[in-house]
């Protein structure tokens, strides 16, 4: 059964599909979705990882990855995604995602850059600097941005591998 199905019929059985109006224009994504979203979800596991270990230096570079691929979902949202309302809420979701990592690579940019000044600690200890803590708040609303979309428009478990 395509995912298109299963999820007409999940939502059917949810009693939400919401009358759909035919947008038409936009082109679909297709299988190319499941690439994009199996990459996001390695990236998002190795960003949580340099986080936690503060291994910066590759989080801007992971978390681009991710920001292109919402921009991918911005441009042609999968043919799943039918009627305004559901356009403008998978939109809403996916810039969500697309905001908060920008933000994460800014803010991990500039810990960066002030852990190459080592100012105030002597190397290899690292300072206190709050923008880590910043950094960490941006992966949890990047996190909840996808969440939020799997939400409403992924509405069964993934079976990992
Ligand atoms: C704007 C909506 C949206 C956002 C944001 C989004 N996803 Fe998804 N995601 C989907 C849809 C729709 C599918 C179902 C694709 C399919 O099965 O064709 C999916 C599927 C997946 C899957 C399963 C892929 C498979 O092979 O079945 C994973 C894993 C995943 N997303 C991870 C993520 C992660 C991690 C993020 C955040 C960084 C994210 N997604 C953000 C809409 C979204």
């Amino acid at each position: 059964m395509t995912f298109r199905c299963r999820l007409v019929r999940v939502l059917a059985a949810g009693g939400t599909l919401a009358a759909s109006v035919a947008l038409g224009s936009a082109p679909a994504l297709g299988q190319d979705i499941k690439r994009l979203m199996g990459e996001n979800f390695q990236n998002v596991q190795q960003i949580l990882t340099n986080l936690v270990t503060a291994n910066y230096a590759t989080i801007p570079h992971d978390v681009g990855i991710i920001r292109d691929h919402v921009d991918a979902l911005l441009q042609s949202p999968p043919a799943i995604v039918k009627g305004r309302e559901d356009q403008t809420m998978f939109r809403v979701y996916a810039s969500a995602v697309k905001n908060a990592a920008n933000n994460l690579i800014e803010v991990t940019q500039e810990v960066v850059r002030r852990d190459s000044e080592r100012k105030t600690a002597a190397p290899p200890e690292l300072r206190v600097d709050y923008l880590r803590v910043s950094a960490a708040q941006y992966f949890g609303i990047m996190v909840t941005g996808c969440v939020q979309c799997h939400n409403q428009f992924r509405r069964y478990i993934v079976k990992l591998k």
